[in-house]
């Protein structure tokens, strides 16, 4: 098994610290564009494997993509980071161009690999990679969902005094202020939420949820990359140990839940190839006027993205 991780800042590092603790394949390989940042990295994180006793053999490469050759996965985390002030629809230029010549790359020399897109933003960029890849959409995805509802969780366990463990949650629509917590289908050891919780604090919670990049933002002038690179690598173990694990992802929708031609969050299937099955969930009328306003909050952006000539 292989796994590549383009783009070795806070993200991509962290991806590929975690895939190696966890030991998800004999070799990852970290590359960025910036000269000896991937390399230095990578041999720090290899430094640890005595340490946190793995094999996972880690290897940083300055745009050196034939050392990515026969990757199973890949993990796109190449691009800016949100800045204070920025929203993630304001990188969509210049990330869209990092991300369409890495795609051009990767699948160059890994034909037929997994990709999982994280740079921002994220519905778009995913899109992006899915446009200049040209494999089915069951390879090309994108990791947010698993973040917000990570967010959503935490906020649930400190405000119930509860064990994070303990909160299933599931989380649907664009990576942004449009998103969509469902507490209707959130659970604490099984038992509804809104059994222990009064609505007003489920309101916050959801609000916090909502705008849980930007808290982190206007905290470190930067966006996160605990939980960023966590939930990548939670994915890329779902595929590498075909898990078949249930997870919001960014996938490409083909009429699931009325909508068309529209990266969005959606429950999925995770196993060895890739988005396995699409999970359509009976939403209430209230729940889909939501998803559908999201949906098109995407859309505008990928019409940005459409009319750029980097999409061409
Ligand atoms: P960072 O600035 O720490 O790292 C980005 C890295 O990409 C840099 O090392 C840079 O040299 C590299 N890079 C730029 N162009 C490249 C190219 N053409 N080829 C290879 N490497 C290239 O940023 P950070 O914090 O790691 O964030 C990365 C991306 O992930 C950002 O777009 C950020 O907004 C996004 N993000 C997405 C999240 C999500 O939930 N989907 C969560 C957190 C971050
Ligand atoms: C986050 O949600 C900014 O997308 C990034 O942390």
């Amino acid at each position: 098994m292989k796994i590549t991780v383009v783009g070795a800042g806070n993200v991509g590092a962290t991806v590929a610290n975690v895939c190696a603790h966890k030991e998800l394949a004999n070799e990852i390989v970290l590359l960025d564009i910036k000269e000896g940042i991937a390399e230095g990295k990578a041999l720090d994180i290899w430094q640890t494997a005595p340490i946190n006793l793995y094999d996972s053999r880690v290897k940083g490469v300055t745009n050196d993509y034939a050392a990515t050759a026969g990757s199973d996965v890949v993990v796109i985390t190449s691009g800016l980071p949100r800045k204070p002030g920025m929203s993630r629809d304001d990188l969509i230029a210049t990330n869209a161009g990092i991300v369409k010549s890495v795609t051009e790359n990767i699948i160059k020399h890994s034909p037929n690999t997994i990709i999982i897109v994280v740079s921002n933003p994220l519905d778009v960029m995913t899109y992006c990679a899915y446009l200049t890849a040209k494999i089915d959409a069951s390879r090309v995805f994108g990791m947010a969902g698993i973040l917000d509802t990570a967010r959503y969780r935490a906020f649930l366990a400190e405000a119930l005094n509860c064990s994070p463990k303990d909160i299933q949650a599931v989380l649907m629509g664009g990576h942004g202020d449009t998103m969509v917590p469902l507490p209707r289908y959130t659970t604490v050891g099984g038992i509804p939420v809104t059994e222990l919780i009064d609505a007003k604090s489920l309101d916050a919670i959801v609000e916090r949820t909502k705008k849980g990049g930007g808290e982190l933002v206007n905290l470190m002038g930067t966006s996160a990359w605990y939980a960023p690179g966590a939930a990548a690598a939670q994915m890329v173990e779902a595929i590498v140990r075909d898990q078949k694990r249930i997870f919001p992802v960014c996938a490409w929708l083909q009429g699931e839940y009325g909508i068309k031609d529209v990266y969005l969050g959606v429950p999925v299937k995770l196993g060895k190839k890739g988005i396995e099955q699409i999970i359509e969930l009976k939403l209430t009328a209230d729940e889909q006027k939501l998803v559908d306003e999201s949906a098109k909050a995407v859309k505008e952006v990928m019409d940005v993205l459409d009319n750029m000539p980097v999409a061409k």
